[in-house]
């Protein structure tokens, strides 16, 4: 068995990565660590995972996590490039946090601040790119993966098919996407209380601000082979998990809507994690709760000549957790769909 230390065990993205490891077949739970919470039982934090409940939560040291052979750092942007430095080059390391996603150096300063780490492979696997390949040749044997934000998962693999066939123009991008607020992680803040988010929904990070911003607009030039830039708007939804984004791109002429479909069905025949439903059916988050799945529909607006393309996930599985085990899959040359589950919980 391979042991997997989980640093940020007492957040969200921890949590999910430990659930996720513990129905993992080739994994066993190693060090699980914290940083305020350090000192207590995990089981405090996630009651629901039961066969871990009396763990208690050690420090974030590069000692501590050293001892594993796989450390998921699911940590705040900025804590976890200073603990991978320290970690032996042997250690597999994947990242739920943003420090090693961004290739520029000026992104990044605008963005997010602060120094720049350098940029590791980028744990998109399925992410198809301008040359014909796909992300996941890079990951295989990867001893350090970024493992992507969650909006970007969504608005990235529903909108890179187009771009990587040439078919959208790179200039006229829009994304709004939706989140629960797990997306937010575990922080307290009034306006995550359910007092204010039941029953509300509400834009925030509006005008192109908000830091996943550059990492789309990266993910779509890679596919198109060309500079990208993108609209884009989340909102909070009244809900614990799940994203929904609506992403809707020009093309290049004017287009047959069905060949268009079936650009996106060809780029993901093969792929086991990302579905393009059955024509008329579109995506519900519902549907990939708990799942490692990206749920997708395509339909052409010929009046407005834009495709839309709506793509549903699981802001913790596909959108963190799930992800950061198929990168581990493939860095372990395992099956890369091991151990991770493709059936939603809905309703
Ligand atoms: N939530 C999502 O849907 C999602 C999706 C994709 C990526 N991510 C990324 O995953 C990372 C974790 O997010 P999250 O939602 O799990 O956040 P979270 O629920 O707030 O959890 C943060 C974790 O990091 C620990 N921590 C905080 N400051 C630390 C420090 N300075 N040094 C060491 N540990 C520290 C916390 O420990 P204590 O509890 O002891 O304070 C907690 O375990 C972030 O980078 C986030 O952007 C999250």
């Amino acid at each position: 068995m391979t042991t997997i230390a989980v640093a940020g065990a007492s957040g969200y993205a921890g949590g999910e990565v430990l659930r996720l490891a513990l129905a993992h077949p080739a994994l066993t739970v190693g060090a699980v660590t914290a940083s305020s919470n350090a000192g207590t039982r995990l089981g405090e934090h996630h009651p629901n995972l039961v066969p871990l409940g009396d763990r208690v939560l050690e420090e974030t040291t590069p000692e501590i996590l050293a001892g594993s052979d796989v450390v998921v750092l699911a940590l705040p942007h900025g804590a976890s490039a200073p603990i991978a430095e320290a970690l032996p080059p042997e250690v597999v390391v994947v990242d739920c946090g943003a420090d090693h996603r961004l290739t520029d150096p000026a992104a990044w300063a605008a963005f997010y601040g602060g120094e720049h780490a350098a940029p590791w492979p980028y744990g998109l696997p399925e992410l198809p790119q301008a040359d014909g390949s796909r992300q996941r040749e890079i990951l295989a044997g990867a001893r350090r993966v970024a493992v992507p934000g969650c909006y970007p998962t969504a608005a990235s693999l529903a909108l890179a098919p187009g771009f990587a066939a040439g078919l959208l123009e790179p200039d006229d991008v829009v994304v709004v996407a939706a989140s629960g607020t797990s997306g937010a992680g575990r922080k307290v803040a009034p306006h995550l209380l359910a007092t204010e988010v039941a029953g509300s929904m509400t834009p925030y990070g509006v005008g192109g601000v908000h830091r996943h911003t550059p990492e789309i607009e990266q993910n779509l030039s890679v596919a198109a082979g060309t500079p990208v830039t993108v609209s884009f708007t989340p909102t909070l939804a009244p809900m614990p998990r799940g994203i929904l984004a609506t992403c809707t791109g020009r093309v290049v002429s004017d287009v047959d809507g069905e060949e268009l479909r079936k650009v996106w069905a060809e780029a993901y025949a093969d792929e086991p994690f990302v579905h393009v439903l059955p024509e008329g059916s579109w995506p519900r988050t519902a549907d990939t709760l708990g799942a490692n799945t990206v749920h997708l529909q395509v339909a052409y607006d010929p009046r407005t000549r834009r495709v839309v393309v709506a793509a549903a996930i699981d802001n913790l599985t596909k959108g963190t957790g799930g992800a950061a085990l198929q990168c581990v899959n493939l860095a372990l040359d395992l099956p890369e769909t091991l151990g991770l589950p493709v059936v939603g919980v809905a309703p």
